[in-house]
């Protein structure tokens, strides 16, 4: 546990202070993230990982629970994400990037939990809801009602104290705080009750104004996307579509290409400009549109040269997701070995043959 104590100060005898702890992840379920994910929760990564000691994990167990073709695409995925928070500024010396199915311990607390939580439960958990709508299933499978119990023990395996999620993500964490209740209720404490945490602007419209950004809506702009298609698609965004004249005063407030200025043009003398003068029909939507583009261009181009720059290092994603991967294994093994004895679970030394400190 070098990591750990490494952060204490020295010869105080005073026990070892645990920085607190981030647990967060995403299901690789495209090659890369795009804006509304970037507000949402990887801004707060990047942000929180000297404060907090943070666990990042592919999810792609619970990737499993909704795709049974394209398999092969996983891995390609996977190298995609992990190259997107290389370029965003999550630096693997910091934050421990893992992968999932590395770490089959989580299974067996997953069992553990499945007890600790009743059918009726997982069912009114909402996303699942969502799931079953969306893909068009006729019922949920046995993995997608546990899918978030799963994560609750991807939470609670690295005894993680703050998840930095996006907003439909917290329904997860309020039953991951039911669960670490009634598991330390039972048998004693040993789970944190984690909070979640929601970014900036929880909820990024899409470029065609709907609700929200999301690749299968196919209103997104990718942290992939190059200068012209970043142009191409704010020009075709979605604005006030009842000003269909420059010199109409425009709505300002919850229009896409406004919320998007506020998002990402450091120039905030130009927007505040570009407010005032939409409000009074001063200006034309080709003007907002063409500083939006060069803004979110501005914001992209640090992001896009060092994805460039990771990209050629052959072998370092693999190597980064290894380490990874080693490292959070050994601290659930432990923290599975923890929640054995706590439960008496005593009887055989199999899985909980390894030492708690
Ligand atoms: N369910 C999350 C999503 O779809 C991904 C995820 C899996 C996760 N395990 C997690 C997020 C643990 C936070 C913590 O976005």
């Amino acid at each position: 546990m070098t990591d750990r104590t490494s952060t204490t100060t020295a010869n105080t005898g005073a026990p070892p202070a645990r920085r607190p702890r981030i647990l967060t992840g995403d299901r690789p379920t495209s090659d890369s993230f795009h804006l509304g994910n970037y507000v949402g929760t990887l801004a707060n990564r990047v942000r929180l990982q000297d404060e907090y000691e943070t666990f990042l994990l592919l999810a792609d167990l619970h990737l499993l629970t909704t795709r049974t073709t394209n398999l092969e695409e996983i891995g390609h995925n996977i190298h995609g994400l992990v190259l997107d928070y290389l370029s965003v500024g999550i630096d693997p010396e910091r934050t421990t990037i893992y992968l999932q199915s590395l770490v089959p311990e989580v299974m067996e607390l997953t069992w553990i939990f499945m007890s600790l939580v009743s059918v009726p439960r997982a069912q009114r958990i909402p996303t699942l809801k969502e799931q079953v709508r969306d893909l068009k299933l006729q019922s949920a499978s046995m993995a997608l009602l546990a899918y978030p119990v799963l994560q609750a023990a991807d939470i609670l395996m690295v005894k993680g104290d703050l998840v930095p999620v996006g907003k439909d993500q917290l329904s997860h964490i309020e039953l991951t705080r039911e669960i670490a209740r009634r598991f330390n209720d039972t048998f004693g404490p040993v789970f944190p009750e984690p909070e979640g945490l929601v970014g900036d602007v929880p909820t990024l419209p899409g470029t065609d104004g709907k609700a929200k950004m999301s690749k299968s809506l196919d209103n997104a702009i990718f942290l992939t996307d190059d200068a012209r298609t970043v142009e191409e698609k704010v020009r075709s965004m979605y604005t006030d579509p009842n000003r269909i004249r420059a010199d109409i005063p425009g709505r300002v407030e919850g229009n896409p290409v406004f919320i998007y200025h506020d998002a990402f043009n450091d120039d905030r003398a130009e927007v505040e400009d570009l407010k005032a003068r939409y409000l009074q029909g001063k200006v034309g939507d080709v003007e907002v549109k063409r500083k939006l583009a060069a803004a979110i261009n501005r914001f992209l181009d640090p992001i896009r040269a060092r994805r460039a720059e990771f990209a050629q290092r052959k072998g370092l994603i693999d190597e980064i997701i290894q380490r990874g991967s080693d490292r959070a294994r050994r601290e659930c093994q432990r923290t599975l070995a923890e929640t054995r004895q706590a439960m008496g679970l005593t009887y055989f030394r199999g899985a909980a043959d390894v030492e708690v400190e």
